[in-house]
């Protein structure tokens, strides 16, 4: 479910590799979530004068916010190092288990979109994670063996962009549990800041303001939008950002000021005209502009919920007044269908 628009919060690409420049190494560094970052502080250096390695962290929270950027710091800040794979990439309990007994003492196994993992491997995660032992069965039927392989300490940082689908047995085994939240634009602001000065491109408070109002809370929207902004400022502007070259740029790219592109505008237009404003089940609604169910409730709702455009009913969707606003409809109820699409010609 790659999703290629210019805010999307997946990354694209090889951007991931490419943001690693951006990525702030240790935790003074990490702008906003300040909760998180406060709760982190603590729980890392009672583990380090304990000796002891961290407990077992789940990241949660929407895609781009930086849950892969939070493990990495944390295996920095516990002096360790970090080994990166993701659920769908663990297609055997063979796979699992090399990665585990392949861990030195005290490493971070960093496991993204843990809710993807398969359920018989999840299994084995189980005793990995409470003793530091896998069991692995040799033979099969009635001469199968299990053996018992000692693993190192390590800890599993796991992230998820969908918590309620991770089991309860997995989930209770995680002894740190940190939710992660859309981003203030005073935070955004401060990451370009800090973005641009790494990339050596001059900016101004207004001209980070402006970028931030777009990147839709999602510091990897806001570096994206910083790079495309850049290229203008250095192409058609005076090589510097200000309120007027981000305001030009963020134009020729089609991004109004809440972030918003054509597909969230679809999805808006939909519930709204098709639905006369909902409720539309998820799955009604992505047939509708040609998604995936997964991809519209992990990348596109959770923005358009924080925003108020939408709202969750138990059954399903409602566009609300200000998304008819947005859209320039008259609001709900006071109009017909055909006189909606009329007004839109
Ligand atoms: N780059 C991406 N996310 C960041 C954050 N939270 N703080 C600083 N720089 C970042």
């Amino acid at each position: 479910m790659q999703d290629h628009r210019l805010v999307s919060a997946q990354a694209l690409g090889e951007e991931d590799y490419v943001d690693s420049s951006l990525r702030p190494l240790r935790l003074t560094e990490y702008i906003g979530q300040d909760k998180v970052k406060e709760n982190l502080e603590v729980f890392i250096s009672a583990a380090k004068g304990r000796g002891e390695s961290l407990d077992h962290v789940l990241l949660s929270g929407p895609p781009g916010l930086g849950k892969t950027t939070l493990a990495t710091i944390m295996a920095h800040e516990m002096g360790c190092s970090i080994r990166r794979t993701s659920g769908p990439a663990i297609e055997r309990p063979g796979d699992l288990a090399a990665i585990l007994t392949n861990l030195e003492p005290g490493d971070v196994l960093f496991i993204d979109e843990i809710h993807r993992l398969n359920r018989s491997i999840e299994e084995i995660m189980y005793p990995a994670m409470e003793d530091y032992v896998i069991d692995i069965v040799i033979g099969k039927g009635p001469a199968a063996r299990t053996l018992q392989i000692d693993l190192p300490p390590f800890t599993l940082i796991a992230a998820t962009t969908r918590p309620g689908l991770l089991s309860s047995p997995l989930r209770d085994r995680f002894g740190i549990n940190c939710r992660l939240d859309f981003y203030s634009e005073e935070d955004l602001s401060r990451i370009i800041v800090r973005a641009a000065s790494i990339l050596d491109i001059a900016i101004d408070t207004t001209g980070a303001g402006e970028i931030a109002r777009c990147s839709r809370g999602t510091p990897r929207v806001a570096n994206r939008l910083l790079k495309r902004v850049r290229d203008y400022a250095l192409v058609r502007g005076s090589g510097k950002i200000d309120s007027v070259t981000a305001v030009k740029a963020l134009e020729m790219l089609e991004i109004d000021s809440y972030g918003l592109d054509t597909v969230d505008r679809m999805i808006l237009d939909a519930i709204i005209i098709k639905f006369g404003g909902g409720p539309v089940g998820l799955d009604t609604l992505a047939a509708c502009i040609s998604e995936e169910t997964d991809t519209l409730t992990d990348v596109y709702e959770p923005y358009l919920l924080k925003l108020g455009f939408i709202h969750k009913t138990p059954r399903g969707r409602v566009a609300t007044e200000q998304a008819y606003r947005l859209m320039g409809y008259p609001v709900k109820g006071r109009v017909e269908e055909h006189s909606l699409f009329e007004d839109r010609e």
